[in-house]
């Protein structure tokens, strides 16, 4: 296994580093892990002048999955937009052709307390957020800001093809086949033209899946059904930009943002794996933040591009025993947990392991 290791800014490094100690577990037993590091965000327009350095995309290319940290930090705001880090992130999703993010929501019952709804409503919580990553608003052209009749106007293009839809369709409904076999797809066609061609696309393809039944819902109206009802959800899958929405609001039904890995995959299941959080420039270098996320996010890699189901399970295990043991990082911190530091945590996990 290859793997392209490109930590990023903020507590990127601090998280990345408790996920290399789980990696180094496995490379203990034997298993033939070879990683690799990279610079991205930030510290790729730090030491190379480019939030995405030719080295780091070279690299990523060359290996089999990328485990990413964060990217971002306040003062990487005021440079021109192509090298602000949030782009060097977008242009490795593209460049890598990772059109399809996978977002579990997924709460733990010791954690149902941190979470902001009441335990009876998010109890049992288990959902997947299938976002598409490549495309839509984030990518459209044109886009700028220009000066329009004496005034700026800032404008963006919402834009997908129906082939785009239709593959990160099939990813969806193939997931859903194997839980719930329910999906929703979320969209605002009662507004936007793009899309009425999204609704259109999935609906086609919901033809191949006849075993799964399939909705929709318009995104507002997914937004409050999120937090008033959250368990009708088995599947969603959605846009890049509702995608990004609402997967941070699912997000803290689980408690936080800190427990949630993604998995971003082209058409092989090459992937890129990363916590959706950010990189929380005000806690960085403090040693306090939540690695289990991308700890979690290296069990999805083991699971999506390597099809290790073994190993994603172990990982996933060991990640709900040192949470049963009451180890706590202070996102997911109340009163009577053990409240201990990110790398107490990870060397929890390697422990648990
Ligand atoms: C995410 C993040 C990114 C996004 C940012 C950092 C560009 O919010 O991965 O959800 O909007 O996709
Ligand atoms: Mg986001």
């Amino acid at each position: 296994m290859k793997l392209a290791v490109l930590p990023g800014d903020g507590i990127g490094k601090e998280i990345v580093a408790q996920a290399v100690k789980v990696l180094d577990v496995l490379k203990g037993e034997g298993a033939g892990i070879e990683m690799e590091y990279g610079n991205i965000g930030g510290a790729g327009f730090d030491a190379e002048g480019d939030p995405l350095p030719e080295s780091s995309l070279k690299l990523a290319r060359a290996a089999d999955a990328v485990l990413l940290g964060a990217v971002g930090g306040p003062q990487y705001d005021q440079l021109d937009r192509p090298l602000r880090p949030e782009r060097g992130l977008l242009r490795i999703r593209k460049e890598l052709n990772l059109f399809a993010n996978l977002r579990p929501a997924l709460l733990y019952p010791e954690l149902a307390g941190a979470s902001s709804l009441k335990p009876e409503i998010v109890s049992g919580l288990d959902i997947m957020i299938v976002r598409e990553l490549t495309g839509d608003v984030y990518f459209g052209q044109p886009r700028g800001v220009e000066v329009r009749n004496g005034e700026r106007v800032g404008f963006n293009t919402m834009i997908y093809s129906e082939s785009e839809v239709r593959r990160v369709a099939h990813v969806a409904f193939a997931i859903a086949m194997k839980r719930g076999k329910k999906l929703c797809s979320v969209e605002k066609a009662n507004v936007l033209e793009c899309s009425e061609l999204w609704r259109d696309v999935v609906a086609e393809v919901a033809k191949d899946y006849p075993e799964v039944e399939l909705s929709t819902l318009y995104v507002d109206n997914a937004a409050m059904q999120l937090v008033r009802n959250p368990k009708q959800f088995d599947v969603i899958v959605t846009g890049n930009l509702f995608g990004d929405i609402l997967s941070d609001q699912a997000s803290m039904l689980s408690g936080s943002i800190g427990m949630l890995p993604s998995a971003s995959l082209d058409e092989n299941n090459k992937g890129m794996y990363e916590p959706i959080h950010g990189s929380a420039p005000d806690i960085a270098g403090r040693d306090i933040a939540n690695p289990l996320a991308t700890i979690l996010s290296l069990a999805m890699m083991y699971r999506y591009t390597f099809a290790d189901m073994a190993t994603a399970d172990r990982i996933e295990a060991a990640v709900k025993k040192v949470i049963a043991q009451g180890y706590r990082t202070g996102d997911i911190w109340t009163e009577g947990g053990n409240k201990v530091s990110c790398s107490a945590m990870g060397d929890a996990v390697v422990a648990a392991m």
